[in-house]
């Protein structure tokens, strides 16, 4: 099948390439006036500029007119937390009040709120509403998701969040990477006995995660009030043990030494990053963990957001994920991330881009085959209705621009 009168193809980069680091985000030429062919297996078979098209090929074959429209990959969104139960509108009025997301969790609410409430939410109706979730986020743009655990707290509802988060890998048309967060906060049982709660997700959850293989890799809230770098260690050694790679919550609240210890456990991600500063990007720098930034937790809460344009200035590569949850970030709109990456951020339109497609890809282990438009990667990306320029996209940014949406090959929406 061929798109024709494309009016540029975004993100189209070459083989081998499989993340971006600085001045690269920003130095993806685009195709401009293009042509794009899927092959008969839903990739990528080629592209290139409409002059150089030679009509007659184009055959029998069905041609889809783009109309001028652009071709963005889809996004990859490297952090949610999409199975919950409920939501948490009943504190959206607590915070509106003016207390903090850490008041608000010291008080009980807050994560274990969502806790009590998933406990007692059975398994089908978790699913269904997370699939829900999904299917929005793909409607807006979405072709990969990061999803966590961390709402269970106990071996039980760990586990129980683990099989939605497989059974959504099963069932959605894009990829799901799965991730364990049972150091999400400490569960009700163990309150003001942290170290037993970590002693006994090191001893009881890590070794049943494992061995159902229901993990891709593993996550600790390493801030203030939350999980210590001892403790977060302490985990990520004992998910090494098992082959699990950590992809951590860091520098959300405090300069925590969370991407520290990230670094030094070979963190694919250290995530979130509002309070780090020129020595994290430094070790940064010198580390292949990927800088993911969540900026749609900075709008919800009022936080400061992450030194986006240090980092991308200091050569490192920089995701953008929504953090889609019912405390921080109660939308998954990875259009609106964009935005926020440039209005907030002071990224450039295609930096944030690519931090939104590819580093994000990366972010997820996925970055050889998505989150870019490549000769033999899966044919995922998203068809704008006419648009003066990319920059339109994040600068207009409540307009719609989706005209199609095209997953492994095939005309999705
Ligand atoms: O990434 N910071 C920790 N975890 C989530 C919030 C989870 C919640 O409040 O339910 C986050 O912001
Ligand atoms: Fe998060």
């Amino acid at each position: 099948m061929y798109i024709i009168n494309i009016g540029a193809i975004h993100m189209a980069v070459g083989a081998g390439v499989d993340r971006l680091r600085g001045s690269e985000m920003g130095a993806v030429a685009p195709v401009c006036d293009a042509w794009l062919r899927i092959d008969g297996q839903g990739r990528v078979e080629a592209f290139g500029e409409m002059s150089a098209l030679d009509t007659s090929a184009l055959g029998t074959e069905e041609v889809v007119d783009a109309r001028g429209g652009h071709i963005v990959p889809t996004f990859c969104d490297s952090h949610t937390h999409i199975i919950y139960a409920g939501s948490r509108d009943g504190e959206f009025l607590d915070k509106i009040n003016g207390l903090s997301y850490e008041e608000i969790a010291r008080r009980g609410g807050g994560i274990l709120n969502s806790a009590d409430l998933l406990a007692v939410t059975p398994e089908d109706q978790l699913y269904n509403a997370a699939r829900e979730r999904a299917l929005d986020m793909i409607s807006k743009g979405t072709g990969a998701i990061e999803v966590k655990s961390g709402y269970g707290l106990t071996v039980d509802s760990e586990l129980k969040m683990l099989r939605v988060a497989a059974r959504l890998r099963d069932t959605l048309p894009i990829p799901v990477r799965i991730t364990f967060l049972g150091a999400h906060a400490v569960g009700r049982a163990y309150a003001g006995r942290q170290a037993e709660y970590v002693d006994m997700l090191i001893a009881d959850m890590l070794p049943a995660v494992a061995a159902q293989g229901l993990a891709d890799y593993v996550d600790v809230f390493c801030d203030e009030g939350f999980f210590t770098v001892e403790d977060t260690d302490r985990i990520l050694t004992a998910a090494a043990a098992y082959g699990i790679r950590p992809k951590i919550h860091a520098n959300e609240l405090a300069n925590s030494g969370g991407v520290q210890v990230g670094i030094a456990h070979r963190a694919l991600s250290v995530d979130h990053l509002e309070r780090m500063e020129s020595p994290e990007i430094e070790a940064l720098r010198n580390s292949d963990t990927i800088a993911t930034m969540l900026p749609g937790a900075s709008f919800f809460l009022g936080m400061p957001y992450a030194p986006a344009r240090a980092a991308v200035d200091a050569g490192l590569s920089v995701a953008l994920a929504s953090d889609f949850n019912p405390g921080s970030s109660p939308s998954g709109d990875m259009r609106f991330v964009w935005a926020l990456g440039c209005i907030k951020m002071r990224l450039r339109p295609d930096e944030a881009l690519a931090a939104c497609t590819l580093n994000g890809a990366a972010a997820m282990g996925l970055g050889s085959t998505h989150g870019a438009i490549r000769a033999g990667a899966p044919a995922n990306f998203v068809i704008t209705k006419p648009i003066p320029s990319l920059a339109f996209i994040p600068y207009s940014y409540t307009t719609p621009w989706i005209s199609a949406i095209y997953l492994n090959g095939r005309h999705y929406l």
